[in-house]
């Protein structure tokens, strides 16, 4: 008896401990993700997060279903349930013409019979994926594709990941039944960023910030969305019980105050507002006509692709008195902008060669302004990308600029065709050196095979001086094409080579300038071994594989000696990356070329200051949940000098099991592994 009170109150401390927590986490989502001003530190959140998924392992009872620690760690679906709206996600009747502004205006007071103004709430229109979020006595059941406007797809699981999406409202008083729409989009800078990542994975880039978000949104395994930069904007509402708007700004407001992230909220955001622009409320159609304008030509400064404004009616009463047109409502239109898209001719297709080999056909175009962009190049991908647009030289096309972005060639005008335009096909050789080109296995792309090709050489070098690789900045591209053109270099260590007197022979090159690219090549010679490493430019190596084959190996000479089944260790590299990382390194041309660079004088800085060598040599596995983030315990481990591996073998030491821990468990208890949780690790160190 006096366990059980005993234990009720643990519990109810406990409970008093996890709801002050789950608040203030709450609160500090709702500051950085809808807000954008977090008023702590990153690292300040982290512990309260740990302190949570602590708290909520002891207690499991506790746990709730909308908990800031559940928006992971879902299980992949098989595929996606179809679900019915409640009420019909309506589309929009477009127009293209600012003068359609004032005939909408018109037609509504000849519907309405008055001449009364008419109060509208305009909006930019954002360029994403719509969908619908339920949220019932506050908390968020299900969030829904529009589907065909009847019936969407369940992405509850998928939405939870984003975290500007509360999981649940704010405000003591909430409606019984509250149904969100907006659009899920991505930023411009996010989606150049993971563009760049899917390129160093050696997958195919999205075209545009639409189909990124869409594409991440349509994702059966949560965990690949989680990973997306996804934002959400409200600004329509669906069923809704046990509240009532008058008006659309009114609505704006009110769920902007449960926490919902809307335009009025970005408007407030430096960042995201630009000039307070987001939307408008105005009774005049010259207003809107205005505003239109406005927005058409600030559209490329801002964060995210819009493609034109919405206009809707205030008042909900007016709207319900004007009703719906068959699929669209008639109290709202959309005027779109012009699309951005011009005219012009193919001069030529010619054939560029990446650092890779890859072989990538290019349209030369007569030049054309497309949104005051001068265009000349599009990208047509592959044969079969080209295949499919059928494009051909002396074709008239319409290109467009994707998403603000990439320009891309949307369709031939077949009418304009010339008579005896023939079909392209890539040739199967290098146009730079002349060496066959093969198509490998389960790829795309044609590829030069000659490793010292000089196109890809040049390639080769502009990524090693880049940046984030030996950050060379004062060799450019210039340089780089007339380096490997005089064949002053021909490979990445004749680069360490190179003298003051023949640089300066070269056509341009004053003193001055001179000295500025050697000392720019001498500082670049204490790279992290991870930079290192993904300077080499090896195919699917990008930066994050790079530092983790760094963080596993420890030196240059472990890393030539990796074997394809030491790499699968590694936790997020897989046999794909692991047979190119080793058919690669073990090339005698390679080995040479790495100890070229070592006697040119290249040393490495360490990458994670070792704390101590108590854990030295030994081999661990990472399951289940600890009471820190998996990053952190792996990081402890490194820090003491351990090694963190993906999967339980005969060569494990130890598995550091949490909670929920599964197969891993099961094959470590079976191997007679040590098993141990995060307590004994810390022990293990103290040793
Ligand atoms: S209000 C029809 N406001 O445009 C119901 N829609 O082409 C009223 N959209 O399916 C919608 N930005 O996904 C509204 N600020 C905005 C919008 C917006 C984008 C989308 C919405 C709709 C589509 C119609």
């Amino acid at each position: 008896m006096a366990r059980n009170i005993f234990l009720a109150m643990a519990s109810k401390s406990a409970l008093t401990k996890l709801k002050t927590l789950t608040e203030s986490i709450r609160e500090h989502d709702y500051n950085y993700y809808v807000l954008d001003q977090p008023t702590i530190s990153d690292r300040e959140y982290d512990r309260l997060y740990s302190e949570l998924l602590k708290l909520e392992e002891d207690h499991p009872e506790l746990k709730s279903e909308s908990s800031p620690t559940m928006r992971i760690g879902w299980t992949p679906l098989d595929k996606f349930i179809k679900t019915p709206h409640r009420e019909p996600m309506l589309s929009l009747q477009n127009s293209y013409s600012p003068e359609d502004i004032l005939s909408f205006d018109e037609k509504l007071k000849r519907f309405l019979k008055s001449e009364d103004p008419i109060e509208y709430f305009a909006q930019v229109k954002l360029d994403g994926l719509a969908v619908e979020l339920v949220y019932e006595d506050g908390t968020l059941t299900k969030a829904i594709t529009r589907g065909d406007g009847n019936i969407g797809e369940d992405v509850t699981q998928n939405i939870k990941t984003i975290r500007s999406i509360p999981l649940t409202l704010r405000g003591k008083v909430l409606p019984k039944l509250l149904e969100i729409r907006g659009e899920i989009v991505m930023l411009k800078s996010d989606f150049k960023n993971l563009n760049i990542q899917q390129q160093e994975r050696g997958q195919v880039p999205f075209a545009n910030p639409r189909n990124a978000a869409a594409g991440s949104i349509r994702q059966l395994d949560p965990k690949v969305t989680a990973s997306r930069p996804l934002r959400f904007f409200a600004y329509a509402k669906g069923k809704v019980e046990g509240l009532n708007f008058n008006t659309q700004s009114e609505f704006e407001k009110i769920i902007s105050e449960f926490g919902l992230p809307t335009l009025k909220v970005a408007n407030q955001m430096k960042e995201l507002g630009k000039k307070n622009k987001l939307s408008l409320i105005t009774t005049l159609p010259e207003e809107l006509i205005k505003y239109y304008r406005q927005v058409d030509k600030l559209r490329h400064s801002l964060e995210f692709d819009i493609d034109g404004i919405v206009i809707k009616t205030n008042s909900f009463g007016i709207q319900t008195k004007l009703g719906n047109i068959a699929r669209s409502p008639r109290w709202a239109t959309a005027a779109k902008f012009e699309p951005e898209q011009g005219e012009t001719t193919v001069e030529d297709i010619i054939i560029q060669v990446g650092r890779t080999g890859a072989l990538t056909p290019v349209a030369v175009m007569a030049p054309v302004n497309v949104g005051g962009v001068n265009i000349t190049n599009a990208t047509l991908h592959n044969q079969d990308e080209l295949d499919r647009k059928d494009v051909r030289i002396g074709d008239t096309v319409i290109v467009q600029r994707a998403g603000d972005v990439i320009p891309e060639i949307v369709q031939v005008i077949k009418k304009k065709r010339k008579k005896g335009a023939k079909r392209f096909t890539i040739p199967a050789q290098c146009p730079v050196c002349k060496s066959i080109a093969i198509k490998p296995e389960d790829e795309v792309v044609l590829r030069c095979v000659n490793p010292i090709c000089d196109a890809r050489l040049k390639e080769s070098l502009k990524h090693f001086v880049s940046r984030r690789a030996m950050n060379i900045d004062k060799v450019g591209e210039r340089i780089i094409e007339t380096l490997v053109d005089e064949k002053m270099v021909t490979s990445f260590s004749d680069l360490y080579k190179l003298e003051k007197e023949s640089l300066m022979a070269l056509d341009r090159q004053g003193e001055k300038s001179t000295q500025n690219i050697l000392d720019s090549i001498e500082a670049s010679k204490n790279p992290t071994l991870g930079r290192f490493i993904f300077s080499l430019g090896i195919r699917f190596v990008g930066e994050q594989t790079a530092s983790l084959i760094a963080d596993q190996f420890g030196s240059i000479e472990k890393v030539l000696e990796a074997s394809e089944e030491s790499l699968l260790e590694i936790d997020g590299i897989g046999p794909k990356v692991a047979s190119a990382f080793v058919s690669e390194i073990s090339r005698p041309q390679m080995k040479t070329e790495i100890q070229n660079l070592i006697k040119s004088g290249i040393t490495f800085q360490s990458e994670n200051t070792k704390e101590s060598n108590s854990l030295q040599d030994q081999v661990f596995v990472i399951t289940g949940t600890h009471p820190y983030p998996r990053d952190h315990v792996k990081d402890f481990i490194l820090t003491h000098g351990g090694k963190v591996v993906g999967s339980v073998s005969k060569n494990t030491n130890y598995l550091v099991a949490g909670e929920a821990a599964g197969s891993k468990l099961e094959k470590a208890q079976k191997l007679g592994v040590d098993i141990i949780d995060w307590d004994s690790l810390n022990k293990l160190i103290m040793k």
